[in-house]
C-alpha cells in the first residue's frame, strides 16, 4: 500500500516530507519520490528501493528553496518498481501522488493518447494526472471535479498545480487526512507520518476536495465549502519508538498483556457493554489474513459453546459472492487497520443489503470504524510491524467474549464455569508465556534452515494453527501450511520428508486422541513433531506447554508462543522483520 505526505508552510518541506515517508515505511513500498514547488517552478526527485536512496539523491544535488511539497512511497500495483513508475507524476501543469487503483486507467489512457497525450510510465497515476491536466483551466477545484467524474476505482491524491501556490487533496476509498499546524498544514495517509508536527487533523471523507494554504484549509463537497470537526489523535510520539526492543514486532508482542487488560476492562466490568448476538438469526464473519483466522476462532467458539451457527469468509470472496440475505443477519467485520479494501467492500455490500454491520477494529478513525453500524474497538494502540500480533490477540479475545456472552444469554454456561475469572488471569498468564523466550529460541534454531513446515490441529486448534503458519511465512519467508490434522492423510502427507518440522497444536480435550494419532502418522514418516499444548507429553522431545485455561481463552495463550517462534526464526534468517518483503501493513487496494 502506498504512502502519501504533503506539506505547505514555513519549514523546509524536504525534512518534513522525508521524515513523513520514513514513518510510512511500515506500509510497505518499493520506490519513493518527492516534488517541491516554488512559484511556477516544480522539481521532482524519485528513486527505487529504500527511502535512504531518495535522501542520498536529494543531498547530491542543489535543491530549490520552497515551502510546498508532496512525497510518496509506492507499493507497485500497475507497473514495475522503477523510477519512471515512481510518484510523483507530472503531466502538463499538474503534479500528483496517488494511493489506490484506477480501474478504468487503460481505457482513459487510450482516450488521452488519441487526444495527443504522451505517457512515460505504466502507472494508472499518470493517467489521473493527465486527466486533471486536461481540465485544468486555471481552476484547480473544477479540474479535479471534472476529471474524477471519469474515474472509477480508489484514490487518495495529493496535487500541485503550476498556476497555484496551494496544496490540493481528494480521496475515495483510500484514506487521507489533513494535518493542522501553526502557519503550516499537511496531508498524510496516516497520522503517524505527521505526529512529530501536529496531533490535530481533519478526516477527508469520500470525494471531498481539500484546498490547503499554510493559513487555511477549505473542504469542498459538491462545489460547496463544508465545515469539518477537528480531530485530535492520542497517538503518543513515542509510539513510533521501539522502547528498547530490537523490532516493533517484538515490542508489540510484549505489549499483549497490557493491551489485553485494557481492551477487556469495560466488558469484564459489564458484559452488557457487548452487543447481543442473539438478536440475529444469522451471523457472518468477514475479514482478511490474520483477522480472518481470528474470526475462525470466534466461529468455533460460537458454534461449540453458544450453539450459534456462523458463516465465515475471506472478504475478497464475500464481496463478489451471491450472498443470500434471507433472515435477520449480522455481518461482523474484523480489521486492525479498518482500511483493508476487500473488507471495506464486504461491509458496504452488507450495508447495501440493509444488513447490520459490527466492526471489531483497532483504528478508530478508519473507514470501517466510521462506516460500520456499530463497533467494538480493540485497544491495541498503533501496530507498526506489518505482521500483526497484539491486534490479532485482541481480535480473538473480543470474539471469545462475544461467544461467552452469547452462551450466557442462551443459558448454556455451566454453573462451575468461571469464565470471567479465567479472563482476569489472562494478562498475567500471557506474561508468563512471553517470558519463556529461550524455549522459543531453541525451537527456532531447529527449524530456521528448513524449507517446508506444517502446522496441524483440529477444531479450534486448527484455527490457531492457521495463524501460526501465516506468522511464520510472513516474517521468515519459510513455506508453511496449516492443515486440519485429519485431512493430511488425504494427500498432503505424501510431502512429509524425514526431519520435516510439523507443529501440532493440541488443546481441545474433546478431540485430543484423534490428533495424537495424526501426530503418530507424521512421526512414522519421519516428521520432527513439535507439540504446542496445555499439558505435558511423555516421550515428546520438542514441546511447549502453556497453562491450561478456559477453552474460550486457550488460543490466547497458544498464539504468543507461535508469534515468538516466528520472530526468532526470522531473526536467525536475517529477515526484515518489521517490513517483510512484498507485504504492506494495510492492503488498501484489491
Ligand atoms: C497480518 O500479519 C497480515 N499482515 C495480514 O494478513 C492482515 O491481517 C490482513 O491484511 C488484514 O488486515 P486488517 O486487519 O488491517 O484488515
Amino acid at each position: 500500500m502506498c504512502g502519501i505526505i504533503g506539506y505547505i508552510g514555513e519549514k523546509n518541506p524536504v525534512e518534513v516530507l522525508i521524515n513523513g515517508l520514513k514513518c510510512l515505511e511500515y506500509r510497505g513500498y518499493d520506490s519513493a519520490g518527492i516534488a517541491l514547488k516554488e512559484k511556477d517552478e516544480i522539481e521532482v526527485i524519485k528513486s527505487v528501493g529504500k527511502i535512504v536512496n531518495l535522501e542520498e539523491k536529494i543531498k547530491s544535488q542543489e535543491i530549490m528553496e520552497s515551502h510546498l511539497g508532496i512525497a510518496h512511497t509506492r507499493w507497485a500495483t500497475h507497473g514495475k518498481p522503477t523510477e519512471e513508475n515512481a510518484h510523483p507524476h507530472t503531466v502538463g501543469k499538474v503534479t500528483l501522488v496517488h494511493n489506490g487503483i484506477i480501474e478504468n486507467a487503460e481505457e482513459l489512457r487510450e482516450k488521452l493518447k488519441k487526444e495527443g497525450v504522451t505517457f512515460y510510465s505504466e502507472t494508472d497515476t499518470e493517467v489521473v494526472a493527465a486527466l486533471i491536466n486536461k481540465y485544468d483551466k486555471d481552476n484547480p477545484i473544477e479540474a479535479i471535479e471534472k476529471a474524477l467524474k471519469e474515474v472509477t476505482g480508489s484514490y487518495a491524491l495529493g496535487i500541485l498545480f503550476q498556476e497555484s501556490e496551494d496544496l490540493y487533496a481528494v480521496r475515495k476509498d483510500s484514506p487521507l487526512i489533513i494535518g493542522l499546524g501553526k502557519n503550516e498544514n499537511f496531508i498524510a495517509s496516516d497520522i503517524a507520518a505527521i505526529i512529530d508536527y501536529t496531533n490535530k487533523y481533519l478526516l477527508l471523507e469520500e470525494r471531498e476536495i481539500a484546498h490547503i494554504t499554510k493559513e487555511k484549509v477549505e473542504i469542498i463537497k459538491d462545489k460547496k465549502v463544508i465545515g469539518k470537526e477537528v480531530q485530535t489523535t492520542n497517538l503518543e510520539r513515542d509510539a513510533k519508538d521501539k522502547n528498547g526492543y530490537e523490532h516493533y514486532m517484538l515490542k508489540e508482542i510484549m505489549e499483549e498483556p497490557v493491551v489485553l487488560e485494557k481492551t477487556f476492562k469495560p466488558y469484564l466490568e459489564n458484559l452488557d457493554n457487548l452487543p447481543d448476538l442473539t438478536d440475529y438469526e444469522e451471523i457472518h464473519v468477514v475479514a482478511c489474513g490474520s483477522a480472518m483466522y481470528a474470526g475462525m476462532i470466534g466461529k468455533t467458539l460460537l458454534e461449540e459453546y453458544a450453539n450459534t451457527k456462523v458463516e465465515i469468509d475471506v472478504a475478497s470472496e464475500y464481496r463478489y459472492k451471491n450472498i443470500i440475505y434471507d433472515r435477520k443477519t449480522l455481518v461482523i467485520l474484523i480489521s486492525q487497520s479498518g482500511e483493508t479494501a476487500d473488507t471495506i467492500a464486504a461491509m458496504r455490500k452488507a450495508k447495501e443489503n440493509n444488513v447490520d454491520t459490527l466492526a471489531i477494529v483497532n483504528v478508530k478513525t478508519s473507514t470501517i470504524a466510521r462506516e460500520s453500524d456499530s463497533q467494538i474497538f480493540i485497544e491495541a494502540g498503533p501496530e507498526i510491524a506489518v505482521a500483526t500480533t497484539k491486534a490479532y490477540i485482541l481480535q480473538v479475545g473480543i470474539m471469545a467474549l462475544l461467544a461467552y456472552k452469547t452462551a450466557l444469554t442462551k443459558g448454556l454456561v455451566k454453573e462451575n464455569e468461571k469464565v470471567l475469572q479465567e479472563a482476569e488471569k489472562l494478562p498475567r498468564l500471557i506474561k508468563e508465556v512471553l517470558d519463556r523466550r529461550e524455549e522459543y529460541k531453541k525451537i527456532a534454531k531447529g527449524i530456521y534452515n528448513k524449507e517446508d513446515i506444517f502446522f496441524i490441529g483440529r477444531k479450534i486448534d486448527y484455527a490457531t494453527s492457521q495463524e501460526g503458519s501465516l506468522k511464520l511465512k510472513e516474517v521468515s519467508y519459510i513455506h508453511s501450511e496449516a492443515y486440519q490434522a485429519g485431512e493430511l492423510k488425504h494427500g498432503t502427507i505424501s510431502l512429509i520428508e524425514d526431519g520435516m518440522p510439523v507443529f501440532a497444536i493440541v488443546t481441545d480435550d474433546t478431540i485430543k486422541d484423534k490428533t495424537v494419532s495424526n501426530i503418530e502418522e507424521v512421526k512414522s514418516r519421519g516428521a520432527k513433531t513439535i507439540i504446542i499444548s496445555n499439558e505435558s507429553w511423555e516421550n515428546q522431545k520438542l514441546q511447549i506447554v502453556v497453562p491450561k485455561i478456559s477453552p474460550y481463552f486457550q488460543p490466547i495463550l497458544i498464539v504468543p508462543t507461535l508469534q515468538l517462534i516466528a520472530y526468532e526464526t526470522a531473526k536467525l534468517r536475517g529477515c526484515d522483520i518489521d517490513k517483510p518483503k512484498n507485504l504492506a501493513k494495510s492492503v488498501t487496494v484489491e
